[in-house]
């Protein structure tokens, strides 16, 4: 999935428009009635199902921590999920983010990863890992785990990153950091959907 990421971010690349921020976003958590427009949201914005399918099965297995919406007007612009993952404390992985394209560089992103990990923090979580692109994620305070000694099951180098959502958050260097059993199917269904 990290691998998507880096392409959309060529795409986004060569000085394109850049919109002025939305003021009536108002990111919340999701209902059980936004599901559809979750889904809409994930299958538009990545070149196969796997994402809005593993926000599918993660919901189903009770293992959403946390699922954000942006909500615009009456619509939903974009989604954020956040689940535990096994390494240390407690510990959270942010995935999938996506914003519908019709929506994207306006700054949702950016709301619902900030205001994701500021309420990860307030629940008590200790650190956040994500596996994405470097040069999105590093202004929200995203480092490579490999600074921190942290390996994870997929083998990313730069890709997997980390922040303490506390002092002292983060788990010890050495320790690897698993994603949910959930994530390795999605792995496998995105390249199937190829
Ligand atoms: C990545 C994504 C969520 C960003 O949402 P957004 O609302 O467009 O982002 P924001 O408006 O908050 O931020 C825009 C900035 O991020 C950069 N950016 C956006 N997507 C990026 C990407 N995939 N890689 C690197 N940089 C990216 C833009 O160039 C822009 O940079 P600038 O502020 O220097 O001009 C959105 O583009 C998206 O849904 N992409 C497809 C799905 C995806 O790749 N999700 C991430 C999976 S880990």
């Amino acid at each position: 999935m990290a691998a998507d990421v880096s392409r959309r971010g060529a795409a986004h690349g060569g000085g394109a428009l850049r919109l002025p921020p939305l003021r009536t976003v108002r990111v919340r958590r999701a209902r059980p009635a936004d599901a559809e427009a979750i889904r809409a949201i994930h299958l538009a914005a990545f070149p196969t199902d796997a994402e809005a399918w593993l926000v599918e099965r993660l919901r189903a297995k009770g293992r959403l921590c946390l699922s954000l919406v942006a909500q615009v007007g009456r619509g939903i612009a974009g989604h954020v999920a956040f689940s535990r993952v096994r390494g240390g404390a407690a510990g959270l992985g942010l995935a999938p983010l996506a914003v519908a394209p019709a929506w994207q560089r306006r700054g949702i992103g950016g709301r619902l990863v900030r205001d994701g990990l500021a309420l990860c923090a307030r629940m008590g979580y200790r650190y956040a890992v994500v596996l994405g692109d470097p040069a999105y994620y590093r202004r929200f305070g995203f480092v490579p785990g490999t600074r921190y000694g942290l390996a994870n099951e997929y083998g990313a180098g730069d890709p997997f990153m980390v922040i303490a959502l506390a002092p002292d958050g983060l788990p010890r260097p050495g320790t690897l950091v698993r994603f949910g059993l959930e994530f390795a199917a999605a792995v496998r269904r995105e390249g199937r959907g190829r």
